[in-house]
């Protein structure tokens, strides 16, 4: 299992005050549409400057037409971050083109699926999909596997699920985590970074209960020392 920090805080610098707070610690950094919109490539520049072994997953969930959504995924492999991802909804010949323009890549990043976003619950994820979430993870993963993606977003109650349906070493990476029962926010399903490991999640993703924290270093600490 490994750690991946989202840093959602409102400016570039709240961000990197983060990152250099937690720099002795060899993780993953999540990098969304807020930061990335905003600061861009120099942001991500400055990340691995400031510990060159950060891990980058930049969570910009694209869906667009297959050879538009090829086209930015080749953008971002360039921007040498080590993760990025689509939406599963965006189908099967979106999957294949992303991961065939990839192919010539030689350290291609590793790209994941959004099955269904974790701040759904029950109705209104069916208003959309027509299917229960568990159903339909299920089903993304299935597609995202055949056509070579290396895993999904999931919520951690699909993860095993997903891993049985697919392989073990299909990758999942699960937001919503609460590692210690913390405040859920507009997230619905959330998970303790327990029961995250119980069910196989290879990625937890963390925001606010680490840099809500008045201590985020020591929250990091003490959620590897669960994990390790
Ligand atoms: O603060 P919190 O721990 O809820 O942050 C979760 C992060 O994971 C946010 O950056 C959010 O955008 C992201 N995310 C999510 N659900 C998904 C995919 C990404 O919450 N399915």
């Amino acid at each position: 299992m490994q750690l991946c920090v989202a840093l959602d805080l409102p400016s570039k610098r709240e961000n990197l005050k983060l990152a250099k707070e937690l720099k002795a610690h060899d993780i993953w950094m999540k990098v969304g549409f807020r930061a990335y919109i905003r600061d861009g490539k120099p942001f991500i520049d400055e990340l691995k400057k400031i510990n060159p072994n950060f891990k980058i997953f930049l969570d910009l969930k694209l869906y667009d037409i297959p050879n538009t959504m090829a086209d930015a995924a080749e953008e971002i492999a360039k921007l040498g971050v080590d993760m990025f991802n689509i939406h599963a909804s965006a189908g099967e010949v979106a999957m294949r083109t992303v991961m065939e323009r990839l192919s010539t890549y030689e350290n291609r990043p590793l790209v994941l699926a959004v099955t269904a976003l974790t701040s759904f619950d029950k109705k209104n994820f069916s208003l959309i999909y027509e299917k229960s979430i568990n159903e339909k993870a299920e089903q993304f993963a299935k597609m995202s596997y055949e056509n070579g993606l290396d895993g999904v977003v999931c919520s951690t109650f699909e993860s095993q699920a997903i891993k049985d349906g697919t392989s073990n070493e299909f990758l999942t990476l699960c937001p919503g985590i609460r590692p210690f029962g913390e405040d859920a926010g507009d997230q619905q399903r959330v998970a303790t970074i327990e029961l995250a490991q119980k069910e196989g999640v290879d990625f937890p993703v963390i925001g606010r209960p680490i840099y809500k924290d008045e201590n985020p270093l020591q929250k990091v600490k003490d959620i590897l020392t669960l994990i390790a």
